[in-house]
């Protein structure tokens, strides 16, 4: 371990520019190790784009940004930090509808494979082991034999989520989960989250107050590119700033 050991994500001092408007303003950020952490903030804080940086698909003009110890992300492409452990989730699923929930998971594993021996080789224990419990973590396990099309909105989410478990990431980014959940979707999305945090790192972005207080993690609210607040769902939310920028319209 580097001298950001104690950390899985570690961002300093961290600026991006799109054409002269600063997105990304002096933000730092630290992250423990198997720490669950709420990014709340206004339409255009740079929430998106934060993520952005952690996965490699945006490169930062200032700061640092080190994952899991001493590996520099600055250095590395998107492919390269997915496959050192970095599993990013889209606002919008992008299951296979065609396939059932459990070739999803199949075909989501890792490991360097096509689609034919992926469905086709015989399963070894331990991947069926793996599926199994992704099946569970992502309240799937009825669904298994159904095509991903005829999922709810809320059980596509979910089974992206499981898309990504199988990935084996050290760390999830989620970006506004519940958006067009129902609000049984939403409190289940909670409980499923808390349920991945206790072997996970993860960061998840969110509007729903609601969602963010049954999280029930340390909150950072994201203003102009920088932390503007930070700390417990209730030291933030009463935070005149906080209010006045965001919560207070
Ligand atoms: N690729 C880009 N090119 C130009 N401007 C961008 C780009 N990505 C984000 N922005 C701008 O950066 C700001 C932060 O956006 P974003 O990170 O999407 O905010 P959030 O996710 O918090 O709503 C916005 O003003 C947005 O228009
Ligand atoms: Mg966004």
């Amino acid at each position: 371990m580097g001298r950001k050991g104690g950390t899985i994500l570690y961002l300093d001092g961290v600026s991006v520019s799109f054409d002269g408007f600063r997105a990304i303003n002096n933000l730092s950020l630290v992250l423990d190790r198997g720490e669950m952490r709420a990014i709340i903030g206004p339409n255009g804080a740079g929430k998106t784009t934060m993520m952005d940086i952690v996965t490699g698909k945006t490169r930062p003009d200032a700061g640092e940004v080190f994952f899991d110890g001493s590996v520099d992300l600055t250095r590395h492409d998107e492919a390269d930090i997915a496959t050192m452990g970095i599993g990013r989730k889209f606002q919008k699923p992008t299951v296979f509808e065609g396939h059932t929930v459990e070739d999803n998971l199949v075909l989501s594993l890792k490991g360097p494979r096509s689609i034919f021996p992926a469905l086709f080789h015989r399963r070894s224990a331990e991947e069926n082991r793996r599926i199994d419990e992704i099946l569970a973590v992502t309240r799937l396990e009825t669904k298994r034999s159904d095509m991903a099309a005829s999922l709810s909105h809320g059980q596509k989410q979910w089974l992206e989520i499981g898309m990504l478990l199988a990935q084996d990431p050290k760390l999830l980014l989620v970006d506004e989960p519940v958006a067009g959940m129902t609000d049984a979707e939403t409190a289940e999305t909670a409980r499923l989250l808390k349920d991945i945090a206790r072997t996970h790192s993860v960061i998840v972005v969110e509007h729903d107050m609601h969602f963010v207080r049954e999280l029930g993690v340390k909150v950072t609210c994201l203003h102009e590119g920088s932390v503007l607040s930070e700390g417990s769902l209730d030291h933030v939310s009463s935070d005149p700033r906080v209010i006045e920028v965001y919560l207070g319209r």
